[in-house]
């Protein structure tokens, strides 16, 4: 073989080795967020590229326009204003490539190395890393069963800026949070509003999980809320459609939008993607919404069932209204980050708390996703995850 190209000499300063991840699945998978590949509209997303198509095919012939689709996000303005109670137009937002994207662009708008930014104290990795990777200090807000605890978030926020830190914004997930799984109550979101406007701090509200309410009533949304712009907003089609559709969007005041659209890279989102969102957003994905809320709900009664019959007393875990997780809390000291690797080789995988922590503390929770995973494999894995920990020591029943 010839001798290979070497680039050692050519990268830039801040290019990292990355490489694109596989996913290595356990037989009892509680780690992956994906949806149940069972569930999957499929047959109402065929239809949905095949109408589309014949109306608006030939258009693929051109570039999209470049925040997205018109018609999607009119569509979508329209849902955030039924179900959000959100006065936005198709105007005040821009496709992304899942709401992955808006929230880098975000944070690279918005982040110079050094800015403190506020997150819960245990949040999604995915925006963690992205913190990370732009330099900012992140620091983690304490929590309780109804969201962000203000008097904490008050004193943390003061803290910070008697240290001579700028404190750039909060972010937040308040529907069935990743990874705690509770929803902020309305009284809290009002409080976390009233705390963070003393301080002039906007939030950042990332609302992925919103439709994945299956009990309960539904709380509005921060964004609507406030009336000065001082909420940006991220939602996203792979928790109500799939992952693989890569559709998401950033809803913000013109100059943020403008300024966070200046990092993105490729420029306008899939035209092929929106036209079938927006096909099926007319027809059907309301329907598939409810059916894939009832099928989670019976998956986390499966779950609760089964922590309930393998674990003791010693173990507690907040019982979510929606979303995907629930978040397991084990006595102090239990180090479930330790024996994550050996769990996984015996065939259950988790993440720990220690992952979603700006601090890497919390090794003694760990994140259950009952998205994924059958009932009879969640009903099995639960066991065999009591077992195998029973069997290393780290729990006794
Ligand atoms: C809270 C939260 N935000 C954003 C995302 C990113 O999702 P996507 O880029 O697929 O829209 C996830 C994915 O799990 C998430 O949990």
């Amino acid at each position: 073989m010839a001798d290979q190209f070497n680039y050692d000499n050519l990268f830039s300063a801040n290019s990292r080795e990355a490489p694109p991840g596989s996913v290595r699945h356990s037989k009892y998978d509680f780690a992956v967020a994906y949806p149940d590949p069972d569930n999957l509209p499929l047959e109402d997303l065929i239809e949905s590229v095949r109408s589309g198509f014949e109306r608006e095919g030939r258009d693929l012939a051109y570039y999209s326009s470049a925040s997205g689709d018109p018609e999607l996000r009119k569509l979508v303005a329209e849902k955030l204003t039924r179900e959000r109670n959100m006065k936005v137009t198709a105007d005040d937002m821009v496709l992304t490539s899942g709401s992955g994207e808006a929230i880098g662009i975000l944070i690279q708008a918005l982040t110079d190395p050094g800015d403190v930014v506020l997150v819960e104290e245990f949040v999604y990795l995915g925006t963690l890393n992205q913190m990370r990777r732009y330099g900012a200090d992140v620091v983690g807000v304490k929590c309780d069963d109804d969201g962000i605890v203000p008097a904490d978030l008050d004193s943390v926020i003061t803290e910070q800026i008697a240290k001579g830190k700028k404190v750039k914004y909060l972010y937040t997930i308040p529907a069935f949070q990743n990874p705690m799984g509770w929803t902020m109550s309305l009284e809290r979101r009002k409080q976390v509003l009233e705390v963070t406007g003393k301080h002039g701090i906007p939030i950042f509200e990332d609302d992925c999980y919103a439709d994945l309410r299956f009990e309960g009533e539904d709380v509005t949304s921060f964004h609507s809320l406030d009336d000065t712009g001082r909420v940006v907003y991220a939602g996203s089609f792979s928790k109500i459609i799939a992952p693989g559709m890569r559709m998401g969007y950033l809803v913000a005041p013109k100059p943020v939008i403008s300024r966070a659209w200046s990092f993105k890279s490729g420029g306008a989102v899939s035209q092929f993607t929106a036209l079938t969102i927006a096909e099926f957003m007319k027809n059907g994905m309301q329907e598939h919404i409810e059916v894939q809320n009832q099928a989670l709900m019976v998956k986390r009664d499966a779950m609760v069932a089964a922590l309930g019959e393998n674990f003791g007393s010693s173990v507690t875990w907040i019982v979510p209204q929606g979303g995907l997780y629930i978040w397991v809390k084990f006595p102090k000291g239990t180090d479930l980050n330790a024996v994550q690797e050996q769990v996984f080789e015996e065939g259950v995988s988790y993440y720990n708390g220690s992952q979603f922590s700006p601090t890497g503390e919390g090794s003694n929770y760990l994140r259950l996703c009952f998205g994924h995973p059958s009932t009879d494999t969640i009903r099995e894995g639960i066991g065999e995850l009591a077992k195998i920990l029973e069997k290393i020591g780290t729990f006794s029943g």
